[in-house]
């Protein structure tokens, strides 16, 4: 491992954050944790039921107590996150932060090639309206770039070529 710090993986829904986290603890010794997971088992339910029965602020308090806990008690990991995570006032505290950057058409085109496509869409409540979703890329891209450490361009790359990619802009950031 080039250094004590965590990796933490941020980006727009469906660039690809859990695809590159699973080729990366293949080929390195990270193991890795998702914060949408993290929130589905402390709550027993899924993200959408989540925002459908308490809505977002209640959502992003969940996030808020994660990164938190992130900062004070996990090291040497690999952190995938929900694509608002990045906002948490902590962030550069729990890690190497890396962007996973697509354009948004790349990324809905990702989604919908995907064997499960409408599963993936139906999941994420902000991608309910493509309209909405484009415009909330659009605030947000200059934002991530913002507060990434390392953006990598995973437009029309494997996860794993990706994957190993970032590994060694971690390892040259040391
Ligand atoms: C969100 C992204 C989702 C999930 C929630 C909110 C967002 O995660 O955390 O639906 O604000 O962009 P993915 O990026 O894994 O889809």
């Amino acid at each position: 491992m080039p250094n004590n710090k965590n990796i933490i993986l941020i980006g727009f829904m469906g660039v690809g954050k859990g695809s590159v986290a699973r080729e990366i603890i293949k080929i390195s010794e990270y193991m890795s944790v998702d914060t949408d997971d993290l929130i589905e088992s402390m709550e027993n339910r899924t993200v959408k039921k989540i925002f459908e029965q308490e809505g977002e602020a209640y959502f992003r308090n969940l996030e808020k107590k994660i990164s938190l806990w992130l900062e004070n008690c996990v090291k040497n990991t690999l952190i995938s996150t929900g694509g608002g995570f990045y906002k948490q006032e902590n962030l550069k505290d729990i890690g190497v932060v890396v962007f996973l950057n697509s354009p948004f058409d790349k990324i809905l085109k990702r989604i919908k090639s995907h064997p499960n496509a409408s599963k993936k869409l139906k999941k994420r409540p902000l991608l309910n309206d493509l309209k909405k979703a484009k415009e909330l890329y659009k605030e947000r891209l200059p934002e991530y770039m913002a507060v990434a450490d390392i953006v990598i361009d995973v437009t029309d790359k494997s996860a794993l070529e990706c994957a190993k990619e970032l590994l060694k802009k971690v390892k040259e950031h040391a």
